[in-house]
């Protein structure tokens, strides 16, 4: 993927590939999205994808597989045990990450499960550059805790700090002399998902595998975003430009002890995996893959799933195939930010995020800005972005809201899905939002789960806002 420059001096990004097999989208009249995301409880989640013109709810398994993929699909060996699938994959993790010992898990958060039941016990405390939903359940689930060490800049929603997922290191050091006995690992999040998709840069990755080996701890790298901070780093920083990904990626690889990742992102597929080299925890995982998962050349995944992933990751070294994603976000939040819409910078990977605090600083915080924005955008747009705020956050342990750090609406940009029209008309109805944001008001909890609320809980509109905000964009000639 390249920017092109047009003769008219425009730069755009010009895709690399071309699509070969397409899927059919319907744009549902507005009376039926304002139907449809009551009905959803206003939460993105439990909408139906026949709803959903442009599915902006995730990257994760919505990726666009290759062609290569697709075939590889196609030879895969259904063996229980000692499937040839598997040992293409595992030669290909042993390429890109060089661990001794690989193993497979249905999904990322499989992979968070394992770990955190090897390596957790009650009262540990683990740092990391920030959290993830997943990640932090799993390790809360085993009675730890995650201490959130992130740089000031990553809480600024406007910056042109080219890392802000990198972790503070003066404060990862101060960690270990407050809390020595009691940290197990420390956990970087390559493409700091919870942020905005911001990268990590390879000397933080340096500097904290050097304090983590000071202090005698291994370093574990959640890598589902690992593809958008590769680029990142090849293409932010000098030195790096002239290497290959895959050349960073083993530099990467060579630095953190433990490796694992969704592969619902890396690998453009749908399974997991972890990568090793400690015998003894080796030993450990290896027992219960196969209790939890599945047996260890499946991990819960089929087979071609699995000869996907392997091609997938092989892919993700390829420059042209990992550079689409970031560029359209980029041509996004470039657009969305000339318009004066509040969006997190610099762009990221992931996806675009819009910063529904200073969209919505008429919506009380308890009242749940990023739900009541993505509610909006979908009513008027059809588009289904992300809540990534408060919703998302577990509750004080007093009962009250848990108020985010960033509220945010993500829109997920899945790699080589979207065309750069679809991108104008997110582009353009963000900016029809944003000019109406006043008629946008607050959500109240319907439905409250007790955990992952985002993924269940329901919600109603506090007042007929939505009923308001649908009548002036019809007004508006909009559809
Ligand atoms: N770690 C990170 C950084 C993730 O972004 C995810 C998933 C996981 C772990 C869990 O992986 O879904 O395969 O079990 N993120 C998805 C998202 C759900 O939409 O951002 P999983």
């Amino acid at each position: 993927m390249e920017n092109i420059t047009l003769l008219n001096g425009n730069k755009i990004p010009i895709e690399m590939h071309k699509t070969v097999i397409v899927k059919k989208l319907e744009l549902k009249p507005i009376e039926e999205r304002l139907t449809a995301i009551k009905t959803a409880g206003n939460n993105t989640f439990n909408l139906r994808s026949t709803d959903v013109f442009l599915d902006m709810l995730t990257d994760s398994g919505t990726n666009a597989m290759s062609d290569r993929q697709q075939s590889a699909m196609l030879m895969s060996d259904d063996a229980y045990a000692g499937s040839t699938s598997w040992f293409k994959l595992e030669a290909t993790l042993k390429k890109v990450f060089r661990k001794k010992f690989n193993f497979p898990a249905h999904q990322g958060r499989a992979c968070e499960h394992i770990l955190a039941r090897c390596m957790v016990k009650p009262g540990d405390i683990i740092p990391t550059n920030y959290h993830f939903t997943t990640t932090r359940a799993h390790i809360k689930l085993q009675g730890g805790e995650f201490l959130e060490l992130f740089i000031d800049e990553a809480m600024k929603i406007k910056s042109t700090h080219p890392f802000k997922g990198n972790i503070d290191t003066e404060k990862l050091k101060q960690s270990f002399k407050e809390h020595k006995k009691k940290i197990p690992f420390v956990r970087l999040e390559a493409g700091t998902n919870l942020i905005g998709g911001q990268p990590i840069s390879l000397e933080n990755i340096k500097q904290t595998a050097e304090i983590c080996k000071q202090n005698g701890v291994p370093l574990i790298m959640d890598a589902s975003l690992l593809q958008d901070n590769l680029y990142f780093i090849k293409t932010r920083k000098q030195s790096c430009v002239g290497k290959t990904i895959l050349e960073i990626c083993n530099e990467i690889a060579d630095c953190v002890d433990i490796i694992y990742f969704s592969a619902r992102k890396f690998g453009a597929a749908r399974g997991g995996g972890i990568c090793l080299n400690d015998e003894h925890l080796a030993n450990r995982v290896r027992e219960l893959i196969p209790l939890f998962e599945g047996f260890i050349t499946y991990g819960g995944m089929s087979s071609r799933e699995i000869e996907a992933i392997a091609v997938g990751i092989e892919e993700a070294m390829d420059i042209d195939n990992i550079s689409q994603a970031p560029q359209f976000i980029k041509y996004m939040v470039d657009e969305l930010t000339a318009a004066g819409v509040p969006v997190v910078t610099p762009a990221g990977g992931l996806g675009v995020h819009l910063d529904a605090r200073a969209f919505l600083p008429h919506v009380k915080p308890d009242q749940f800005q990023s739900a009541s924005l993505a509610s909006a955008l979908y009513i008027i747009s059809g588009i289904r972005g992300m809540e990534r705020g408060t919703m998302s956050e577990d509750k004080n342990p007093d009962g009250t809201e848990k108020i985010a750090n960033l509220e945010l609406v993500r829109l997920a940009i899945p790699r080589r899905v979207f065309t750069l029209s679809q991108s104008k008309f997110a582009i353009d109805r963000i900016i029809w939002l944003w000019k109406n944001r006043e008629l946008i008001g607050g959500l109240k909890w319907r439905n409250e789960p007790k955990i992952l609320r985002f993924f269940f809980g329901e919600f109603d509109a506090i007042g007929n806002w939505q009923e308001n905000l649908a009548k002036k964009f019809i007004k508006d000639g909009g559809q």
